[in-house]
């Protein structure tokens, strides 16, 4: 029996590639001009890089992590996210002496044991972003806005709703989770499973259920925001205020906890209006501390991630014609190892201008050559047979009219890479 991909993994074929291709040259482009820098991170860590980092009360961390050991019985962890690591990474290598914020961005495979559905898969890929080293408000509402900015560039911005929150810090969150757990404790009974164990463990998750039956319970929760200090309140409306010198729409959530322990003050997601369950195409926020949990300096910081496979789901409900395969400009079809010793020079040549061409291999006839250039989608044939190489010219087909051409041989790569311009 044939070997199948692992469930929750797929391979990414040609015909989606171009996609691909397009959300990562955005990402850079867009990243680059407000001075993001790339850095490269491993695929697996210490599993103690996001036990620490992501919380040990979180989903993530409890059932969701690929931990093995290695051959000497180190605990090692393929990456769930890319913030504990690309942190990991900013102590180690001393990025914090660089000026502030550091400005960084990654894109790569994450991995984590969910359930699969559409949407949500075991790997998937994200672009993540970080500032570090700056914790003014202005800095949130940039980095905001430059994730709508790469939304823009997509041309699906308009497929999106940005929702905000705040979750208050080290000083006035405490307050509100005991608060939380008071007034779960008195609604136990009409919670779900899952709540009802999170309730005391991880209360503000319990905020982010999507089961119904939780959701009488949920509407009548605490905010945070009676809790916020005032330092934190203040943060937060300056936030929103850039946010409004940059006319960017938002939408208040104060349910918007997020699945990882490490956030403070803002949290933001962006969600699309038709991708179902698995809406949000990306999620960030403030997690001012951390970087001195995992055992840096006491810097700020603040990032996102953008799920890759979501944004290329919302780029397939676009116009699907834009993404058409990419076709040769033509099929060389040489008739015979003669007229395939000339050809090959010339595909070589043409193909260095960044041309695609393909090249028959010279034992094929003439027919079914002309068969394949069809299949092939592409718009010129150019035959060189006995009689051309007799003429030392070649015959250029035009595949859709039909019409036909001659060019000396010593001119046959100048006339594709001029053909190739044209398209
Ligand atoms: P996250 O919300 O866990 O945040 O993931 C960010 C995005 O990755 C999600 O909005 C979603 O688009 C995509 N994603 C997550 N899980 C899956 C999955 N199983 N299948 C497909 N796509 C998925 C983080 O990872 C944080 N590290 C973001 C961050 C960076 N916060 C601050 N800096």
């Amino acid at each position: 029996m044939a070997i199948k991909a692992v469930r929750g993994v797929h391979d990414i074929l040609p015909s989606e590639a171009e996609k691909w291709r397009c959300v990562e040259t955005t990402a850079r482009r867009v990243f680059e001009a407000y001075g993001y820098e790339e850095i490269r991170l491993p695929i697996f860590e210490r599993t103690e890089v996001f036990a620490r980092g992501i919380g040990e009360a979180t989903d993530i961390v409890q059932k969701e992590m690929y931990t093995f050991e290695d051959r000497s019985g180190e605990s090692l962890t393929l990456r769930p996210e890319a913030t504990a690591s690309l942190l990991r990474a900013y102590i180690e290598h001393g990025l914090f002496v660089l000026p502030k914020p550091v400005k960084l961005y990654t894109i790569g495979p994450m991995f984590r044991y969910e359930r699969p559905q559409a949407g949500r898969y075991r790997q998937f890929h994200q672009v993540n972003v970080e500032a570090l080293g700056d914790d003014h408000p202005a800095l949130d509402a940039q980095v905001i806005a430059m994730l709508i900015e790469f939304f823009r560039g997509l041309d699906i911005v308009q497929q999106l709703k940005l929702q905000i929150n705040s979750l208050g810090d080290s000083n006035c969150r405490p307050v509100y989770r005991e608060r939380l757990i008071g007034y779960f404790r008195t609604h136990m009974a009409r919670l779900c499973e899952d709540c009802r164990e999170r309730a005391e463990r991880n209360p503000l998750r319990v905020l982010d259920c999507k089961k119904p039956e939780c959701r009488p319970v949920l509407d009548g929760a605490p905010s945070v925001h009676d809790s916020l200090c005032g330092d934190c309140a203040r943060h937060f409306l300056d936030v929103q205020n850039y946010l409004k010198a940059m006319s960017i729409p938002y939408e208040i959530s104060p349910r918007l906890v997020r699945g990882l322990d490490y956030y403070v003050r803002t949290t933001f997601e962006l969600t699309a209006t038709d991708l179902g369950a698995q809406n949000a195409v990306a999620g960030g926020g403030r997690y001012d501390g951390l970087i001195e949990l995992l055992g840096g300096p006491a810097d700020a910081g603040i990032g996102f991630a953008i799920g890759i496979e979501r944004v290329v789901l919302l780029l397939s409900g676009s116009d699907e014609n834009a993404w058409g395969r990419k076709r040769p400009l033509a099929l060389l079809i040489p008739l015979g190892d003669e007229a395939l010793k000339q050809l090959l020079p010339v595909a070589q040549a043409v193909r260095s201008r960044a041309i695609p061409v393909e090249l028959g291999d010279g034992d094929r006839k003439l027919r079914s050559e002309l068969e394949r250039a069809n299949k092939l989608g592409v718009a010129w044939a150019v035959i060189v047979g006995e009689t051309e190489l007799a003429r030392t010219e070649a015959v250029l087909r035009d595949m859709k009219s039909g019409e036909q051409q001659r060019t000396p041989l010593g001119e046959l790569a100048q006339k594709l890479i001029a053909l190739g311009g044209q398209r």
